[in-house]
């Protein structure tokens, strides 16, 4: 697709005091003051020392329309959730931005909701509202230079959309390059041309919807990057009104003649009723990451565990697999939080996906992974391979480590052998579940080959039961055992599903009774 939404990110964004005033404006735009864009605010992203911009629209007092992007799975997010509120910093009534140059009339708003447009993912429905300490709501017109823009209503979009007159503004970057920084003075590109949908649709292929964004801007006036969530104005009627959001444009360049501006559709109905929600919440965000338990052998099933995310949100889950480097989905994004170990499993390592959502986004977390998937022991294992190190995530109160099975004692008579085991699990743990044993016997015995008789020697494998002693102990009892070499097998299990990495080995030896020599 080649489109690309990066934020300008620029160090010391508000408290540099020299900022290089550029020669030009958005792309193609005049100087504005304030008092012609009102409802116009800077997002500054990172606290204390912001490194991020975006724009924003007022809609009241408390809250800010933006883009989804903006606040969500960026470079100023952990992946895959909403951005900490308080890593963003509402900029209002100044043209503006550096400390030492901002109008009189600035004020700052902390933020203590982020929520976004529930349907967003990159680059569709890419709205967001950020709603603002009730406690210091901004003050507004008249009684100040900061006011509200209405936002349009889908009836109103019907004929507006036939005839518009817009305008785009922004403190982003000013060249066609795209390159430099941002501008220190609020810039204005107007009027902004209105293109076709075919147009954005040549350019951008699928990643332009119609019904959901609008086209706008040429090779002389383009919003560009810094601007995104920033508002995209139609005055044809009485009173200006909200009708975009700065979105995306080509990968790295504006005032592209055949690549224009992607703004978010506000008057689509269904953006609409998101971007009027009177008092939005907030997406969910992870405090405590998933975690996987069950057993991590064919056969077992792993249960995906959320971990803890804050906004009461409803949970999906999805499994993957990863085989030396390489992640492979189990399955679709959805509601079975269990998953069932399969044989093609063998040699990868599991780990699950928790989807977090609710009426104001959602939030992704990936679980730690187990360790690899062993191939099944019975009936006839061969030895154990060896599982890589299991890479785990650690969450407080979480079993991370595996267990170590450790033989204690044992003992054989001619054909019984009896091992003590006792299991050490590292740190936090979640319990023993079990000790997986097999004993493999080498033992002289005669064959028939060719018709004859002769000597020859022969192996066999079974797996054993371990009886539980206490908590750490057990005992493993192998009966009927042929006169000869038994190697012992031992693996032991937690009931996080963790399996011991090495397995422990024994071999011991079982011995005619003397009388019978
Ligand atoms: N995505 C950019 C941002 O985050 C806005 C890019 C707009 N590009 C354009 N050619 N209109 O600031």
């Amino acid at each position: 697709m080649g489109l690309r939404w990066a934020i300008a990110s620029v160090a010391a964004l508000v408290a540099g005091a020299s900022f290089c005033a550029p020669a030009q404006a958005i792309v193609g735009g005049v100087d504005s003051t304030i008092v012609n864009r009102p409802y116009q605010v800077a997002l500054l992203l990172g606290n204390p020392n912001p490194s991020g911009l975006c724009g924003g629209t007022i809609r009241d007092s408390t809250h800010i329309i933006t883009a989804a992007h903006c606040v969500f799975d960026n470079a100023w997010t952990v992946p895959g959730q909403a951005i900490d509120p308080g890593q963003v910093t509402v900029l209002a009534g100044t043209a503006k931005l550096s400390l030492a140059t901002q109008d009189a009339t600035a004020v700052t708003a902390s933020v203590v909701g982020v929520s976004f447009e529930p349907a967003y993912g990159f680059p569709a429905n890419d709205a967001a509202i950020l709603t603002l300490d009730p406690a210091h709501p901004l003050p507004l017109a008249p009684s100040s230079a900061i006011d509200a823009l209405p936002v349009v209503t889908p009836a109103a979009w019907q004929t507006i959309e036939q005839a518009t007159a817009l305008s785009v503004s922004g403190w982003g970057l000013t060249t066609a390059s795209a390159t430099g920084s941002v501008s220190n003075q609020l810039k204005l590109a107007t009027p902004l041309q209105h293109r076709s949908d075919g147009t954005c649709a040549a350019a951008y292929g699928s990643g332009y919807d119609s019904l959901i964004m609008i086209c706008a801007g040429n090779s002389t006036r383009d919003s560009c990057f810094g601007d995104s969530g920033g508002p995209l104005v139609d005055s044809s009627g009485a009173n200006p009104l909200l009708v975009g959001i700065v979105s995306f444009g080509p990968a790295n360049a504006c005032a592209v003649q055949n690549a224009p501006g992607v703004y978010t559709e506000v008057g689509n109905a269904s953006i609409n009723g998101y971007v009027v929600i009177a008092a939005p919440g907030a997406a969910p965000r992870n405090t405590s990451g998933p975690f996987l338990t069950g057993t991590a052998e064919v056969g077992g099933v792993l249960t995906c565990q959320n971990g803890a995310w804050s906004g009461t949100p409803s949970y999906q889950y999805q499994f993957a697999r990863t085989t030396n480097g390489s992640t492979f989905a189990l399955g679709p994004m959805g509601s079975a939080q269990g998953y069932t170990v399969q044989s093609t499993d063998v040699g990868g390592a599991i780990a699950c996906i928790v989807k977090a959502s609710n009426a104001d986004g959602y939030g992704t977390a990936l679980s730690g992974a187990t360790g690899l998937i062993p191939a099944p022991v019975t009936p006839a294992p061969a030895p154990t391979p060896a599982p890589a190190p299991p890479v785990q995530a650690p969450t407080p109160q979480q079993d991370i480590a595996a267990p170590v099975a450790r033989i204690t004692a044992k003992r054989c008579t001619a054909t019984r052998c009896t091992l003590t085991v006792t299991v050490t699990d590292s740190g936090f743990s979640a319990g023993i579940s079990t000790v997986q044993a097999s004993v493999r016997s080498t033992y002289r015995t005669t064959c028939t080959r060719k018709g004859r008789k002769v000597s020859c020697t022969k192996r066999r494998s079974r797996s054993l039961r371990a009886t539980t002693l206490s908590s750490s102990s057990f005992r493993v009892v192998a009966a009927k055992l042929p006169v000869g070499t038994q190697l012992f097998t031992l693996v032991a299990v937690d009931r996080a599903g963790h399996r011991q990495v090495l397995p422990t080995r024994v071999t011991l030896k079982t011995k005619r009774a003397k009388k019978r020599r």
